[in-house]
């Protein structure tokens, strides 16, 4: 009895849980790079009876805890997908309000992320964005471009097929003007030709909300990535789910298509 209650109070005191599972986090095997999608923030609205903006809204919390929690841990890359090729078929209300919450998140952020020596970048379609979400964006990047601490992607007008057919026109272009051979075309090439050209794929996914899909993010980076799923929606998500997750990343056995450690022999 006494433990029951022990285990439900751990459970219910998110900090003593957090502080928990941060002593059992390996520092030494850290994922080098943490893709999210921030997803479920309409339905948790909506099961409130608000509007689906207000899950917007509520998400960002999430954002600003996650985003603390990987720079204090010294993960290198954080991805999170924020708005998909895919969203403008949303109501405009909707899509605006999206906007809106962009520019705000910016620059009310981005003292903070400064000071921690958090470096914001965006991948995705970003030139066609509204022009307040560029501006917003580009001061973003260009005033914590020589932070050396966590490299904190948007995905924003994001999707991993535009991505390709992005590097696709890129290199054919290359190709055209002789700059490169068809022959030079390798795996290499095309990572290089990405939004994403230069940061490590990443070693952990993380999908909140209770849907099973990728939606159209990173495709070609996620190939063998861990994925971890859970139900809690993004506006309820913490340190706590995020360090769980590293915690269950770091207790499986990634093969790459090879075999067991220790199980090469013939
Ligand atoms: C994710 O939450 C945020 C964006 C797609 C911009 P959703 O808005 O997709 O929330 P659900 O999945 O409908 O609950
Ligand atoms: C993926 O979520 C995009 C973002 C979280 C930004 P969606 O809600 O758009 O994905 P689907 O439509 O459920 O696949
Ligand atoms: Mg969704």
């Amino acid at each position: 009895m006494i433990k029951k209650l022990f285990s439900f109070w751990q459970k219910e005191d998110g900090v003593k849980d957090a502080d928990r599972l941060m002593q059992a986090i390996d520092r030494e095997r850290l994922p080098k790079h943490i893709a999210i999608i921030m997803d479920g923030n309409g339905r948790w609205a909506q099961r409130r009876g608000m509007p689906r903006p207000y899950g917007h809204k509520a998400g960002v919390e999430s954002l600003r805890d996650i985003v603390k929690v990987c720079n204090q841990l010294k993960i290198p890359v954080l991805t999170v997908y924020a708005f998909s090729t895919e969203n403008w078929k949303r109501p405009r209300e909707e899509v605006n309000a999206l906007m809106d919450l962009l520019v705000q998140y910016v620059y009310q952020e981005i003292d903070d992320l400064d000071q921690n020596k958090v470096q914001v970048r965006a991948i995705g379609r970003i030139h066609k964005l509204p022009e307040k979400c560029r501006r917003a964006v580009a001061f973003a990047r260009e005033r914590t471009a020589d932070n050396d601490g966590l490299i904190f992607n948007l995905a924003l007008n994001y999707g991993g097929r535009s991505e390709l057919v992005d590097a696709t026109r890129a290199i054919a272009k290359k190709v055209l003007a002789q700059q490169i051979s068809v022959e030079n075309i390798d795996e290499q090439l095309i990572s290089s030709h990405l939004y994403t050209a230069g940061l490590p794929d990443p070693d952990l996914l993380i999908r909140p909300s209770g849907d099973f899909r990728i939606s159209n993010f990173l495709i070609w980076q996620l190939a063998y990535t861990e994925f971890w799923l859970t139900d809690v929606m993004w506006p309820d998500f913490r340190r706590e789910d995020l360090l769980r997750a590293i915690c269950d990343y770091q207790n499986r056995e990634r093969r790459f298509g090879g075999l067991k450690r220790g199980n090469n022999k013939r």
